[in-house]
């Protein structure tokens, strides 16, 4: 197997289990601005020059021709599909037909057994794929413990019946973990949640790690790409901190690999996107050697600016308050 990066040198995480899965994966949401095709090739390359895990999404509309770059690296023997760790997630509007969802991505990415599957968020409230910040939806409503269990019940049968090897949950809070928790039967491996110098999550963090769930970070670049429903106003760029930018320099790297290292050191699996060649590798890389010291993971922990950008403002439903509603705030 020739891949660029010597896998070797990524350090591992450890799941519940004891199964070991590399501290960084490939994400493969194009933020509206980079289609199917590019996004497939920039998997096929990922797996090339190293990556394993692979973040994918029903909703990200691409899981077909992911599909198709897992099959070709596999034919040209650059990889074993049992070497690679895939994971999906339910959309919101197929909270009560998870297998059927996760059927329909197992058939794209021509895969029989998912490695992990999400719930992609903990309400049932659908948005269209590309719609503006301010639509919504009048069927939307809050979350609901007996309705996310009942999600969760159908997540358990997918590892019952051998479709998914793990489950995990995403966009949660730790009070709705500490509510869901208790009638888990299996519990989620993973949590994955925003997570860059600028929003570290820290209670969250440490709660997910507490109960042994690995915390999987999203954005952890500040997602500059993001479309524009995930902008507003006081929005900080990670990758324009000063703290960041004084430790790129001493380092002689470009900020990114900055926010890689410290996601990496601190014990999230940072799940950065790109499409471009030179950034798949840079990304990967930063998980391979020259660490932050204590004193720049130190003064990173003090930059943290609570500011999330993910806000997820057209789940509303009618009666609430603001975004801060999805987030028990
Ligand atoms: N569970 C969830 O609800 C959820 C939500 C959001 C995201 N995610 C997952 O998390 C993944 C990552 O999040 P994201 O794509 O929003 O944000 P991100 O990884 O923080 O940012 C990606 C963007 O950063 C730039 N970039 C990447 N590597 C770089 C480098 N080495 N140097 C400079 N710039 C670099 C690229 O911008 P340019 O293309 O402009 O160069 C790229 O499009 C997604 O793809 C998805 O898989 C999950």
């Amino acid at each position: 197997m020739q891949t660029e990066i010597d896998i070797s040198s990524i350090p591992k995480r450890t799941l519940f289990s004891g199964e070991e899965i590399p501290c960084m994966g490939l994400g493969t949401f194009g933020s509206d601005k980079y289609g199917p095709e590019e996004i497939a090739e920039a998997v096929y390359e990922g797996i090339r020059i190293g990556y394993r895990i692979i973040d994918c999404a029903s909703v990200y509309q691409n899981e077909d021709l992911i599909g198709k770059s897992i099959l070709r690296a596999e034919a040209q023997e650059i990889i074993k599909r049992d070497d690679l760790f895939i994971t999906s997630k339910v959309w919101n509007d197929m909270h009560e037909h998870v297998r059927e969802s996760c059927e329909k991505s197992l058939r794209d990415l021509q895969l029989d057994r998912i490695d992990l599957y999400f719930v992609h968020w903990p309400f049932p409230n659908y948005h269209a794929p590309g719609c503006s910040g301010d639509s919504r939806n009048p069927d939307s409503r809050p979350f609901s413990v007996e309705e996310f269990v009942n999600t969760w019940r159908q997540c358990e049968e997918l590892v019952d019946e051998g479709l998914a090897r793990y489950i995990g949950m995403s966009n949660m809070t730790a009070r709705k973990l500490e509510a869901v928790l208790p009638y888990c039967r299996i519990l989620p491996a993973a949590l994955e949640m925003e997570c860059h110098p600028s929003f570290q999550q820290q209670e969250l963090y440490e709660y997910a790690v507490g109960h042994g769930i690995q915390p999987i970070g999203y954005c952890p670049l500040g997602s500059p790409s993001r479309p524009e429903r995930d902008r507003t106003a006081g929005d900080i760029s990670d990758l324009q901190m000063p703290e960041i930018l004084e430790i790129a320099e001493r380092h002689h790297v470009h900020p990114a690999v900055i926010c890689l290292k410290w996601a990496v050191q601190r014990g999230q699996i940072p799940i950065p996107f790109s499409v471009k060649k030179e950034q798949l590798k840079a990304n990967l890389m930063a998980a391979a050697g020259d660490p932050l010291t204590r004193q720049e993971m130190e003064q990173i922990r003090l930059a943290d600016k609570n500011c999330r950008l993910i806000k997820g403002q057209v789940f509303l439903w009618e009666g609430a308050r603001g975004w801060e509603d999805l987030w028990d705030m």
